[in-house]
């Protein structure tokens, strides 16, 4: 979704402000742009639809010079994805320029109300009703400076933002605010860096601050940080050092960040076990738990909610806990959990499982269960992202930073840390034996070793791939634990490919989806040996015998599906629990060999965002 940089010191503004929005191209946008504030030169703001390539040709040998400056990626929500809807906007007299990520609900009323005192716009966006009003509150009082003004300003304002603001009467000041989207203000030697993650920040400063929701602050060169709530109550900044290494947002020589994510697994994974595994005593340490151990022993009932690829591995998570824990799960999609009246309250924990930390509808899931008593841990990738924050416990899956936009990485560390915290509640509530317990251990050791055998067939799925890569539809189907697999495979190659794809399990094929089936369909399909491998098998011959082809994900060594499959691809044998970790791994080569091959935009699909910041 949207991204914002900003910069204040002694450098050029604009190179800084680029790289960080090239940085920030992850996360999916539609137009770009910028407003730099220098001496002679007055507000330099420039906007283009498209990409950042796009506002570098627009702005032409003459880049903009100035020591403060900001800059947007803009994902669109109100009004279409064009150069004059992009940001930065203006207030009405041209002094103050504004960038925003969220959406003000009440823009329509502020929109009215403004027109009537004489405010004209020249956007369908939001944001620009928000400097005007800005400008208006400015304008009222002689004694109000643009901190203030912000400030009394945000008081009017329903929705989510995080904004950016700079003024040509005080080109030594930026002013930041935040509700509900997250905003990193990284200070250097006499510098000020402001973005919407770390990643454009981290090449400069390690030391940060996060603003917190209802936070306005001012970052000065003359008189340094200062915050305030917007209800005017004085907050004390909290300086905490980024743990991310610039290689990890980086390609290292891929071609892709996603192929460089597939290939990071083996070590993702190992990152994310380190220190949780204890052979010796056949116990999982995870804080998270241990902490708040009685809790874990009575809880009623656990309810899971997530969007997209956390969703699915949810979904997995629901068969562990079953199987580990006996404990009843219930797996909610965080959008349709939070409008629904959910019957949640205390006795429940509800697991809230995010890459990013900041899925709007996630977050807003969180804040109700927390309103009505339960228990919330998060499970999340980004250390200090809101959900992090907002739940009462939790445990980080250590993926390290994920840059392409269909989740790999972070898909499987955090089936890697659902394992982990379903064996722990599976001992507290004494329905994990230790056998099998030391088994799940010793398995999760393996596993890292198990996928790099999985990324060395990388060359055989290249050439699966090729086969396949002009089918219009695909079918994903899995049983039991490989069920979620599935509608995951499926998702990963729709979105980056643009292909048609469906997961089900693997049984309902009958009750619909084999209608699809013929010679044109290839059907994607784990048939591991696990406890379904029989009737699996009878669902891949019931697709042969209409003519459909079959790519299967098999057990080494597997015999039977290979005599009737079109392709086989082996996956080494492991506890039936663990078995989506690595039966997931083929499904993400090929989709990205067949999204390679179409000629697209493997890392920044269209019309998606990597952090989907508004519901
Ligand atoms: C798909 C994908 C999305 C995300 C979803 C939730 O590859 O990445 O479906 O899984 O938008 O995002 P997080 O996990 O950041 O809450």
């Amino acid at each position: 979704m949207c991204g914002i940089v900003g910069y204040l010191g002694e450098k050029e503004a604009f190179p800084i402000i680029i790289k960080g929005l090239q940085r920030l191209e992850y996360r999916g946008y539609d137009s770009s742009g910028v407003a730099i504030l220098g001496g002679a030169s007055g507000l330099q703001h420039h906007r283009k639809k498209g990409k950042v390539e796009a506002l570098l040709t627009e702005v032409g040998e003459n880049p903009p010079s100035g020591h403060l400056g900001i800059g947007h990626t803009r994902w669109a929500t109100h009004g279409a994805p064009n150069d004059v809807n992009a940001h930065p906007h203006l207030s009405g007299d041209g002094q103050l320029a504004l960038i925003h990520n969220g959406i003000i609900e009440n823009y329509h009323a502020l929109k009215e109300t403004l027109t009537e005192r004489g405010h004209e716009f020249y956007s369908d966006t939001d944001t620009e009703v928000l400097v005007h009003l800005i400008e208006e509150v400015l304008k009222s009082s002689e004694d109000l400076d643009l901190f203030e003004a912000t400030r009394i300003a945000l008081n009017e304002v329903v929705g989510a933002y995080a904004i950016a603001v700079i003024d040509i009467a005080r080109p030594e000041e930026l002013i930041l605010a935040r509700k509900s989207s997250p905003l990193v203000i990284g200070i250097g030697e006499g510098e000020y860096f402001v973005a919407s993650d770390a990643t454009p920040i981290v090449e400069y400063t390690k030391n940060v601050v996060y603003l917190e929701d209802e936070e306005v602050a001012r970052v000065s060169l003359t008189s340094g940080m200062k915050i305030r709530t917007i209800r005017n109550h004085k907050v004390t900044p909290v300086i905490t050092e980024l743990e991310m290494a610039l290689e990890s947002i980086e390609k290292g020589g891929y071609e892709h960040f996603m192929l460089k994510e597939i290939h990071e697994q083996p070590r993702s994974i190992q990152d994310c076990l380190r220190g949780r595994l204890s052979l010796g005593h056949n116990t999982v340490r995870m804080a998270g738990i241990d902490d708040h151990e009685p809790m874990w022993k009575d809880a009623k009932r656990l309810i899971i909610v997530a969007c997209g690829t956390s969703w699915h591995a949810g979904l997995i998570a629901e068969y562990m806990f079953e199987d580990f824990a006996r404990i009843p799960v219930e797996v909610e999609y965080a959008s349709e959990f939070r409008y629904r009246n959910p019957v949640i309250g205390e006795g429940d924990i509800l697991i809230a499982i995010s890459q990013s930390g900041e899925t709007a509808d996630t977050l807003a899931a969180i804040r109700m269960a927390k309103e009505r008593g339960a228990h919330v841990f998060g499970i999340c990738n980004v250390v200090g992202s809101s959900i992090s924050r907002e739940s009462h416990s939790g445990a980080y899956t250590h993926a390290g930073p994920e840059i392409g936009v269909a989740s790999t990485k972070a898909f499987t560390a955090q089936l890697t840390v659902l394992t982990l915290v379903a064996m722990r509640v599976g001992e507290l509530r004494n329905a994990l034996d230790s056998q099998r317990r030391n088994r799940l251990m010793v398995e999760l050791e393996s596993i890292p070793e198990k996928i790099q055998s999985m990324l060395d067939q990388d060359q055989k799925l290249a050439s699966i791939a090729k086969v396949y890569m002009s089918a219009p539809n695909a079918l994903f189907l899995g049983r039991g634990f490989n069920f979620p697999v599935a509608l995951e495979g499926a998702l990963k190659l729709k979105e980056i490919s643009y292909i048609h794809a469906e997961g089900y399990p693997a049984a309902e094929m009958k009750h619909g989806p084999i209608a699809l089936i013929d010679e044109n369909m290839p059907v994607f399909i784990v048939a591991t040996q696990d406890a379904h491998y029989e009737k699996v098998l009878s669902n891949i011959q019931e697709v042969k015998a209409r003519g459909g082809k079959i790519i299967a994900v098999v057990t080494k060594g597997d015999k039977e599906v290979a005599r009737i499959a079109d392709h086989t691809i082996e996956v080494h044998p492991s506890d039936d629990a663990l078995v989506p970790i690595l039966s997931t791994i083929p499904f993400q080569l090929l989709s990205y060999h067949i999204a390679v091959m179409l000629d697209r935009n493997v890392d920044q699909p269209r019309n998606l965002a990597k952090s989907v910041t508004v519901e």
